[in-house]
């Protein structure tokens, strides 16, 4: 006999559930700098509005396929096809190729973190300081090895529940410091334009590449594509109601990007000028917030409770994604968690190494002309996940019918407010649309056309 599932303790319990995994580097990081390199306002724009179509209908889609099979997707996707198990296993290869980086980016916060609470916050400020770091060829590493290596333990400890009730009472903590922080970086002279240059959208910034670029920020910050919301949906009760959960997991999360956005696009705009939202990539939050907190009153405090929050954001991601990782290896090849994390510490090294020095000694090396971080961020962003949407997609729009979704979404009598849009999209606009950008996105990868 199949042992009861363990479930969500109700709607809210749930949609914090996975806000709290969804929310992390993805809004806090990588957001920022994307809006910003694709120039503001438009690239808010597109991303709400690919937000409300290809986001709900992605996620309501992996959250009924949970709910509905009651199994993690290894499993899930073959009990609703026999042809379909593969999907389950390229999903878990993007956690796989996530983790190690996130844990390098998880370890630059480890490191400003650390610089503010030993009080040298006003070093970190200097324009040098992020390039000195990440160029570095031993303290990157370490930083990543000591990030990792907590992520590890809580998995090896299965200290999961402990960490995740600290961070559901500090993520309104984060909430608020980032509200504090926007407001104040508005009170900066000059914030104006910067504001103008994230919130109005300039139509003549837009190109094809902005749509990619949100939707495969899109994904990495909802955590679709990857079977992530399949486990969750897998955890939740029947009577929950889906759609409501749905909405609610994408405001907030959104809502958290959008915040993170407000703290660093105008300010990189006061301290750089337009030119310095293209300029610095990944780098953007590290190199703009410190000197924010160095020209505000008290900003060695706030600066340092900021990292505290934002390496526990961080830390729960990381932890849930080595989970994902861990759970279906145990499932799949039926070894112990010791043995899975150990597969996971392998990868890490294997992926995370170059992904550090990448940055600093081994810059030299590209794939497709990108870094080693560059190039993992890309392969999960733009090019699994959008295959396995794309399969999904096909699996539920045309062999099954949007009907088993909608069916699953509403069998408690629940309203579903956007049926309709759903069955189009994921029978046409869905599936196309990932055709397309896996097509041309390629092939601009490699020259062949230019976007
Ligand atoms: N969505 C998370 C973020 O925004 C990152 C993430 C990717 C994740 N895959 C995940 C989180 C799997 C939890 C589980 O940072």
């Amino acid at each position: 006999m199949e042992k009861k599932r363990s479930s969500f303790s109700g709607g809210i319990g749930f949609v914090m559930a996975a806000a709290g995994s969804a929310v992390g580097l993805g809004n806090l990081w990588r957001f920022p700098y994307l809006a910003a390199q694709y120039g503001g306002g438009i690239f808010i724009l597109v991303y709400i509005i690919l937000a409300l179509t290809f986001g709900f209908t992605l996620m309501a889609t992996e959250i009924g396929i949970g709910r509905k099979t009651k199994k993690s997707p290894s499993v899930a996707y073959r009990v609703l096809h026999s042809k379909f198990g593969f999907l389950g296993h390229i999903a878990i290869l993007v956690p796989m190729i996530i983790l190690p980086y996130y844990c390098v980016i998880g370890g630059w916060v480890t490191k400003y973190m650390v610089t503010f609470l030993s009080g040298n916050g006003i070093e970190a400020a200097k324009d040098s300081y992020f390039g000195g770091f990440v160029g570095d060829a031993v303290s990157p590493l370490l930083y990543f090895a000591i990030f990792f290596g907590i992520t590890a333990l809580v998995i090896l400890l299965g200290v999961e529940k402990g960490i995740e009730k600290i961070s559901k009472f500090l993520m309104p903590v984060l909430l608020v410091i980032s509200i504090f922080i926007s407001i104040y970086v508005m009170t900066l002279p000059g914030a104006m334009e910067g504001v103008k240059y994230y919130l109005l959208p300039d139509f003549s910034k837009f190109s094809f590449k902005t749509v990619c670029a949100a939707m495969g920020q899109l994904f990495y910050s909802l955590s679709l594509a990857m079977g992530i919301m399949v486990t969750y949906g897998s955890y939740t009760k029947d009577e929950t109601n889906l759609s409501k959960s749905v909405n609610h997991i994408e405001i907030f999360d959104t809502a958290v990007a959008f915040l993170a956005g407000f703290m660093v696009v105008p300010a990189v705009y006061i301290f750089s000028g337009v030119e310095g939202t293209q300029q610095s990539g990944a780098g953007l939050m590290f190199i703009t917030l410190p000197k924010v907190f160095e020209q505000m009153k008290g900003g060695a405090i706030i600066g340092a409770l900021f990292f505290i929050l934002v390496f526990l954001a961080a830390l729960t991601s990381s932890i849930s994604i080595m989970e994902a990782i861990t759970s279906s290896f145990v499932d799949k090849f039926k070894i112990t968690r010791k043995k899975a994390a150990l597969v996971c510490l392998v990868i890490a090294i294997a992926l995370g190494i170059p992904s550090s020095l990448g940055n600093g000694v081994w810059s030299h090396i590209t794939i497709l002309g990108m870094d080693f971080l560059t190039f993992f961020d890309y392969l999960s962003n733009s090019v699994v996940m959008p295959i396995v949407a794309l399969f999904t997609c096909i699996l539920i729009g045309w062999i099954l019918g949007a009907d088993t979704i909608i069916k699953e979404l509403t069998k408690n009598g629940e309203k579903m407010g956007r049926a309709g849009l759903y069955r189009i999209m994921i029978k046409y606009v869905a599936p196309v649309m990932m055709v397309i950008i896996l097509v041309f996105y390629t092939l601009a990868q490699f020259g062949v056309v230019k976007l």
